[in-house]
């Protein structure tokens, strides 16, 4: 351990930090060990890290003394905000600052910052075809994130942006449902446009690659995706992958589907959109053979994501049980 090149990653409890802590516990020998940093040591995800060998250790994106002592003799820090948490743009760019504050002050070699672009860049200020959100952001969790990137000028930073998870379809309930007909269907403003995506597991692999192949990533931009499919392709490969009747996909306009009213409808109606609308400047950076090789090789497709999710998956189409 001692020798090693210490990898602070803060997240290492959810999706992104903790595919990166299994890259680096996966790999003995590569020269890197993993600091699991979490609010709270006791839980269980933290527990098992410990047990596979991570070193957990307390600290509070919102507390950036805390953040100063579990970055301290790190090489590198992978960081992650939870903009879903407090779904507020302000707070998740104070959490970013702290974390780049910390990192300046304990000197770290490598960040790699999970960041995402600048929707409002690719409208003009007075285009109408959705709503500013908490006043000044298209995409607040995208926006406030890009204009973090700021806080990171002057640290060895690398600028990571992730594709939409397949995952959220069992973690987000954004799955195909079906009704009292048997019938599967989902919902979204997405017309025929492609999606980037990715299995949540690899990408800790990918950020894993980038710490491996360090200076070369530093000062960049590095976009990732699994594979790019529309969501009539998701839902005949659901179809045949989960053996159930095909999946229907509305195509719906933005506009309905920011009024269906569930937390965030607003916010991922505007993700969405900015997906159908800007389908050709998200995809373009995102390439899937650049992810594969930074996943050394084995990056996963939808199919194969999905055959080693199916039980969740699949439960998670399931009509919520009826009330009494
Ligand atoms: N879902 C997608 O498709 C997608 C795509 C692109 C980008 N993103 C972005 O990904 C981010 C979420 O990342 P994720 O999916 O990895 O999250 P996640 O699975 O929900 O886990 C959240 C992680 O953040 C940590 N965390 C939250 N607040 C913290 C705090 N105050 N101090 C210390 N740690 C804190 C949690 O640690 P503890 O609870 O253990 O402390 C946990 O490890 C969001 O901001 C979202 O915009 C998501």
């Amino acid at each position: 351990m001692a020798d090693k090149k210490i990898i602070a990653v803060v997240g290492s409890t959810g999706s992104q930090g903790s595919g990166l802590v299994s890259a680096i516990l996966a790999d003995p020998n590569g020269g890197f060990a993993a600091r699991a940093i979490t609010r709270d040591p006791s839980k269980d995800k933290a527990k098992a890290m410990a047990a596979k060998g991570a070193e957990v250790v307390k600290a509070d994106i919102d507390d950036v003394e805390s953040l100063k002592k579990a970055f301290a003799g790190a090489h590198g820090v992978f960081a992650v905000t939870n903009f879903w948490e407090h779904f507020s743009g302000e707070k998740e760019k104070n959490q970013a600052k702290n974390i780049a504050d910390a990192a300046k002050a304990a000197g770290v070699k490598h960040v790699v910052w999970s960041t995402l672009e600048d929707t409002r860049k690719l409208m003009k200020a007075d285009d109408t075809r959705m709503p500013m959100l908490q006043k000044v952001y298209r995409v607040p969790h995208f926006d406030a994130k890009a204009e973090a990137n700021a806080y990171f000028a002057g640290l060895p930073t690398t600028y990571f942006m992730v594709s939409f998870y397949w995952d959220n379809l069992y973690l987000f309930g954004l799955a195909p449902k079906q009704d009292d007909k048997g019938v599967y269907s989902w919902t979204f403003p997405m017309g025929s446009a492609k999606l980037a995506g990715i299995a949540k597991d690899d990408i800790g692999k990918a950020a894993y690659g980038i710490f491996k192949a360090g200076q070369q990533y530093i000062g960049k931009t590095v976009a990732i995706a699994g594979e790019h499919l529309s969501f009539d392709e998701m839902s005949e490969k659901l179809s045949k992958g989960l053996g159930i009747s095909p999946v229907k996909y509305n195509a719906v306009d933005a506009n309905l589907f920011r009024s269906f009213g569930f937390p965030g409808a607003d916010e991922y109606g505007n993700m969405f959109q900015m997906y159908r609308d800007f389908e050709k400047e998200v995809n373009a950076v995102r390439s899937v053979e650049e992810t594969r090789k930074l996943c050394g090789g084995s990056l996963q497709s939808f199919d194969q994501w999905l055959s080693s999710n199916k039980a969740a998956v699949k439960a998670a189409t399931e009509p919520a049980p009826a009330t009494k």
